[in-house]
């Protein structure tokens, strides 16, 4: 990679920054990386990757010589006159996103005509300006500002950053957005479609736009599964299957078939907390958003769906041993963040039942966070003795289990499949009982009969 890449600043060392910082290093980028918490700068510095996330500790590792961890903005600001801000904007009661971490960089920021700031964490819009107002009254009008929201999906977050979909670049048409674009470039480039022009790629627009653009298509996304889960809903008292009418309705390219996996609901640490965020953003301007209430109440209560067909198996769980087999809110990843497993836990505990459960990655994070739960080593001891097992999260070892020898370590024969990722003859064929989100009861698909 060419060495006259400009330098660039992370500020935020988390999820969305690591993979930022170690990307734009990866493309030639000397990359600052500047965050609050000693610890993990520290930890960092001795070559720890904090997350778990597929080829980012390579990514590092490979790029360590133009990667610097740092407590001092100083240096970044020295070095470095794009600042990507990438700290995190939790939900708070109220709903609305919590923005001080936000606010502490912009107050650390000095006066300067020669930075910008470049907002990567997902922000309300209004936030930039909002942002650009405090720059004019603290008396630092020549800051700029830039955002440049983030797509990245968990597990596959190296592989979205280096082959984005779209870049999108929101800004007052100056400096600070072309530096941007540049930097992007050769993104673009290597996803072009031969013969288009590679800036087809990119969405350069103004800031309130493109912070609309992150919101709005994370609820997009969320109202898509909230949808196929009321689908499959309606399919198990109607008799159809949600995977073949998913099927039909994805060829249509209209549709498209992604996203139309139906299961006990979306987790993680966007989708919960942006469609809350741009369902409170709607109303804190006077606009009652109905679509996206629905979108939250049936992916709340799909989680909850699970009990009911329990004890449609078992009758009451009171003493009743159930198996959870994943944690993390999706496969390829330790995040607990909105799981559905823990209000799944939480739940069937209440109808008084025993939880054990077993996850590959996630249950260190997953401990503190669930207690009374027993802990396994592996799927099947987690299993043993247990009345039913839920599949909670769809890791590739658990397509992988061993059924029968599944079966013969329970007490009891439910199996509910709470991201359809089993084969429901091959369940039935080990003696299981199984259940899954939509499905015609135990029935082979067509093609697997023929
Ligand atoms: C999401 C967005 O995809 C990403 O663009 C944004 O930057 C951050 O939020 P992520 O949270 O990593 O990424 O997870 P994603 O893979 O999108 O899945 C979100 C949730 O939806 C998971 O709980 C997953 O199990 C669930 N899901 C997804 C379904 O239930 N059905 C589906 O068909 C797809």
């Amino acid at each position: 990679m060419s060495a006259a890449r400009e330098p660039i600043g992370v500020i935020g060392t988390g999820y969305v920054g690591l993979v930022t910082a170690a990307g734009f290093a990866e493309l030639g980028s000397d990359v600052i990386c500047v965050d609050i918490d000693a610890e993990k700068i520290a930890r960092l510095e001795a070559g720890e990757i904090p997350i778990y996330e597929p080829g980012l500790a390579e990514l590092v590792e490979s790029n360590r010589s133009r990667l610097t961890f740092t407590t001092d903005i100083s240096v970044a600001l020295e070095r470095a006159r794009l600042l990507f801000v990438a700290v995190g904007t939790p939900p708070t009661y109220s709903g609305d996103a919590d923005l001080s971490a936000v606010h502490a960089v912009v107050e650390a920021m000095p006066a300067s005509d020669r930075h910008a700031l470049v907002m990567k964490s997902t922000v309300p819009v209004g936030t930039g300006r909002a942002i650009k107002r405090l720059f004019e009254e603290q008396g630092k009008p020549g800051f700029r500002y830039v955002s440049c929201p983030e797509f990245l999906k968990e597990g596959t977050a190296v592989g979205d950053f280096l082959r984005p979909d779209r870049v999108v670049v929101g800004d007052d048409g100056d400096w600070a957005g072309d530096a941007v674009v540049e930097l992007y470039r050769p993104l673009l480039d290597a996803v072009a479609v031969p013969g288009e022009d590679p800036l087809d790629g990119l969405v350069r627009t103004d800031i309130a736009s493109a912070e609309m653009v992150k919101l709005a298509s994370n609820a997009f996304l969320a109202t898509k599964i909230s949808f196929i889960n009321e689908i499959a809903n309606v399919c198990e008292e109607t008799g159809a299957d949600v995977v073949e009418v998913a099927k039909g309705m994805g060829l249509d390219d209209r549709i498209g078939p992604k996203f139309l996996n139906a299961g006990i609901g979306f987790g993680g640490s966007c989708f919960p907390k942006d469609v809350t965020a741009l369902k409170q953003l709607a109303g804190n301007s006077g606009y009652h958003f109905q679509l996206l209430n629905s979108v939250i109440e049936v992916n709340e209560l799909q989680k909850r769906r699970v009990i009911g067909k329990l004890e449609k198996h078992l009758g009451s769980l009171v003493g009743k041993r159930i198996a959870l087999l994943g944690l993390a809110f999706k496969p390829n990843t330790d995040d607990m963040r909105e799981a559905s497993s823990l209000v799944l836990a939480a739940r069937l505990q209440a109808a008084g039942a025993t939880v054990t459960a077993f996850d590959p990655i996630a249950a260190e994070v997953a401990r503190p966070m669930l207690r009374g739960v027993v802990l396994s080593d592996d799927a099947v001891s987690a299993v043993a003795g247990a009345d039913a097992v839920v599949l909670v999260t769809e890791w590739q070892e658990f397509r992988e289990l061993d059924l029968g020898e599944l079966r013969g370590a329970m007490a009891g024969d439910v199996l509910i499949d709470g991201r359809n990722a089993l084969d429901a003859s091959v369940a039935a064929s080990a003696g299981f009982r199984y259940e899954g989100v939509g499905r015609r009861p135990q029935a082979p698909s067509l093609a697997s009969t023929a």
